[in-house]
């Protein structure tokens, strides 16, 4: 979703900004724009379309200036073009703006200063700010700004400059900005990518904070311009891990990445057969947990509700996070509530989190990016410490999030006094192994991609603590390669999609060993019977599934309760390489964002 990214310090802003807005790439954007000031000029380029066919260095080796803001858009209010394109500018091309996040209230904004004579441009809600700003500036920026900021519903991101002035002005509510505190020169964005090749000092901004940003100082307000300060934090990760390292894409990385991740996520959480988490709630009081999530995360939530009610013995609901924020809920303070997300920053996800506070509910956090906003929101948490996930479509963040879910699982069981599976807790260790031999199989599963990457449409089948692992298997698809493809409980199957198949369906079975394995078998003799054709992941050697199946892609044996994680791995790669078989931007995927963080 849009990146800001803004630079003040001694050197040349303009290559800055374009490296940064590259390391935002990843966020997903359909329009990018950089302006540099320098004295008291200002250089705008901006226009759809991706940052190099904006970019040309023969346009930029000119530009001179050490002051300069750039952004990334996902369009939202009007088509992705050069006149919608971020940054924005008011009547005198004196003042220009970055933003993102909603103005609710801008068609009202827009009349008022339509009729004071201000003269807008392109269709975007963000454009308000550029005139807003202007109608209150009469040389204090930092004053003006939060006037306009008094008068806004919705939320921003934003970041200001005006031609006269050596400084940045920021703000932001409900849309994360970062600053990246170097020496005698200050970073701004929307997330700590861009930052990291110069700096690994962060400031957080918080809801309504205020920012005023020369290169060598900083001041933060909030909205009654009283002084706060906030914490610089340290960044653990470095630039290398966003990276590729030699992989053609970040997916592909990412996937690789499974094994190390996971053993990431369980690191120093398991000893002597205890599970150690620091999560905040009464053990006593709890009634029911309730999973709030949107995407793959919902899916991961999904094998959380088996995981959790099988171990813990524990109701479990799971919603979107979309529904839930608006349907009225009826959580109490004896539910806890869990949010799954990998960036810490969807905005439904958010709301929902809010809503459960509001209602004195404990929330707990499942999230990878440390320090996001949902991080910093939650009772207590289980980060998952995959390292970045770059690739839009979401990988090593989905395992390690069932596998937070599952530690979760444990660890209720323990509180409640009950016993741990000790052959689970071996098993668990010896995953990140089983994950690297299924991860050697990726030649073959590309060999079946070829065969299969002009089909139209796929199924994927699955049943119990595997249906959520067919619904990640089919959203993997669409998502990268706009291959329309469902996911579905198998026994679903015959109360309709079983009309669809011919020939021409691939049909993708979740067959690996467990309470359901013969009633899958029989619904791959179904599909058999109307001529589908049939790609199997199993861990067993069995006569009927190889008798029944097109393909079979075979994975290591493991607890029924860990198969969602092994049997994860071919449906990525199957996508992965389908897609980039078909020459897709695997990592870029069109009107697609890495981080959703409107509603
Ligand atoms: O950052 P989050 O986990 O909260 O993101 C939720 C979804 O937007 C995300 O999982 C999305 O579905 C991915 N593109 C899946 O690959």
């Amino acid at each position: 979703m849009c990146g800001i990214f803004g630079y003040i310090g001694e050197k040349e802003a303009a290559s800055i900004l374009v490296k940064g807005l590259k390391r935002l790439e990843y966020r997903g954007y359909d329009s990018a724009g950089i302006c540099v000031l320098n004295k008291n000029e200002v250089f705008l380029i901006k226009g759809k379309g991706s940052i190099n066919d904006i970019y040309h260095p023969e346009n930029f080796q000119d530009i001179k200036g050490t002051i300069g803001i750039a952004h990334t858009r996902w369009a939202t209010h009007g088509a992705p073009n050069e006149v919608n394109a971020h940054p924005h500018a008011d009547c005198k091309k004196e003042i220009i703006i970055i933003h993102n996040g909603i103005i609710e209230n801008y068609s009202a904004l827009r009349k008022i200063l339509e009729k004071e004579d201000h003269k807008f441009l392109s269709e975007t809600d963000s454009e308000i700010f550029a005139h807003l700003i202007e109608k209150f500036y009469s040389g204090n920026l930092e004053g003006a700004v939060s006037k306009a900021l008094k008068l806004i519903e919705g939320t921003f991101g934003l970041v200001v400059i005006h031609k006269n002035n050596e400084e940045i002005v920021v703000a932001k509510r409900s849309s994360p900005l970062i600053l990246g505190i170097g020496e005698n020169e200050i970073f701004i964005a929307s997330d700590a990518a861009p930052i990291m090749d110069y700096t690994n000092k962060v400031i957080y901004l918080e809801d309504d904070d205020i920012a005023t940003i020369k290169k060598s100082s900083y001041s933060i307000k909030n909205l009654k311009e009283e002084e706060i300060t906030r914490d610089v934090h340290e960044i653990k990760w470095n630039i290398d891990q966003i990276e590729k390292k030699g992989f053609k894409h970040f997916m592909l990385k990412e996937i690789f990445e499974q094994p190390e991740a996971l053993e990431n996520v369980l690191r120093g959480r398991i000893k002597e057969d205890l599970v150690k988490l620091t999560v905040d709630f009464d053990i006593n009081k709890l009634n029911r947990v309730v999973i709030t999530a949107c995407g793959t995360s919902w899916h991961s939530a999904l094998i959380g509700k088996h995981l959790i009610e099988k171990i813990s013995k524990i109701p479990v609901e799971v919603d979107y996070a979309s529904e839930f924020r608006y349907r009225n809920s009826l959580v109490n303070e004896n539910d806890l509530m869990i949010v799954v997300s990998q960036s810490g920053e969807t905005a439904d996800t958010l709301a929902a989190l809010k809503e459960a506070k509001s209602k004195n509910v404990k929330v707990l956090g499942i999230v990878n990016v440390v320090g996001s906003t949902i991080s910093r929101m939650v009772d207590s948490g289980i980060y998952l410490h995959a390292g970045p996930e770059i690739g839009v479509a979401s990988t090593k963040a989905f395992t390690s999030q069932v596998m937070a879910l599952l530690l979760f699982a444990l660890f209720i069981r323990q509180k409640k006094g009950l016993s741990l599976d000790k052959n689970l807790l071996e098993e668990i260790s010896s995953l990140p192994k089983k994950l690297i031999e299924v991860l050697n199989k990726s030649e073959e599963i590309k060999e079946i991609a070829e065969i299969f990457k002009s089909s139209t449409n796929f199924l994927y089948l699955g049943r119990g603590i595997n249906f959520p692992v067919a619904l990640e298997g089919a959203l993997k698809l669409k998502e990268i390669s706009y291959i329309h493809a469902e996911g579905y409980p198998a026994a679903e199957m015959k109360h309709g999609p079983i009309a669809l198949i011919d020939e021409n369906m691939p049909v993708v079975f979740l067959a690996t060993n467990g309470t359901v394995f013969e009633k899958v078998l029989s619904n791959i003799e179904e599909v058999r019977a109307r001529g589908g054709r049939i790609i199997t992941i199993t861990d067993r050697d069995d006569s009927n599934i190889k008798r029944l199946s097109d393909y079979i892609i075979k994975v290591p044996a493991t607890m029924e309760e860990l198969s969602p994680i092994i049997n994860s791995i071919p449906l990525q790669l199957l996508a992965y390489h389908i897609a980039d078989l078909k020459g897709l931007d695997v990592d870029r995927p069109r009107n697609l964002a890495k981080s959703v963080t409107v509603e």
